[in-house]
């Protein structure tokens, strides 16, 4: 598995959990300041089957000559936050009109090249801890309507008795902090299918 914005780690260290020694989860991110709070996590967790690389989304994700491909990759993607106001609330003052279309435009590109080193058949999860339109549903659309390869996954088919309240009609998850009580968060899942 690739996770591509992996910093500090949350998620990292949560599927390496589930892949135990069946798997081998790769965690990258930009930033070198972001990067040793994910590598200080999973010392301090203990946790073996990480290999963190340093890398930049916006860019080609091509990892050498051998063209390698991953089962599934994630794209936790940097966002508003807004989902995160009920343990933030300053969060209000710092967002500015513009981000949910320019943190959109960041995220599809982010998404692309992820796309590019999935294998076909394998998984690309994109997720934001928000809950503006420009980023979750824009961009799934935006990417679905350049990626004839990939094809949106019905979230309620395998997650439907754990998570029925947030997994809406279209499939994808969202939950909104004041139906949940908990943060907001968004969550699509896409798979690579033969290019048609
Ligand atoms: C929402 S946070 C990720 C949180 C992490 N997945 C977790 O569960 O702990 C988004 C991350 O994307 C990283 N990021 C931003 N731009 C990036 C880029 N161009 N390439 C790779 N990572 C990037 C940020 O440094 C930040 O750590």
């Amino acid at each position: 598995m690739l996770d591509v914005c992996a910093a500090p780690g949350g998620k990292a260290t949560h599927l390496a959990a589930l892949v135990g020694d069946r798997g081998h989860v790769v965690a990258g991110d930009v930033h070198p300041h972001r990067l040793r709070l994910l590598r200080a996590n999973l010392r301090r967790l203990g946790v073996h089957n990480v290999s963190v690389v340093q890398l930049d989304a916006t860019r080609s994700l091509e990892l050498g000559a051998d063209k390698k491909r991953f089962d599934r990759v994630l794209v936790d993607a940097p966002c508003t936050a807004l989902g995160a106001l009920v343990k933030n609330p300053e969060l209000r003052w710092r967002v500015q009109r513009n981000d949910p279309e320019r943190l959109a435009a960041l995220q599809l590109v982010i998404l692309q090249h992820a796309a590019e080193v999935v294998r076909v058949g394998g998984s690309l999860s994109y997720s934001v801890c928000t809950w503006t339109r420009p980023e979750t549903y824009g961009v799934v659309e935006k990417f679905l309507s350049v990626r004839r390869d990939y094809r949106l996954d019905d979230l309620r088919t395998a997650y439907a008795s754990r998570y029925d309240k947030f997994l809406k009609e279209d499939g994808m998850f969202l939950s909104l902090s004041h139906e949940s009580g908990s943060e907001g968060f968004f969550a699509a899942r896409l798979v690579r299918r033969e290019s048609p």
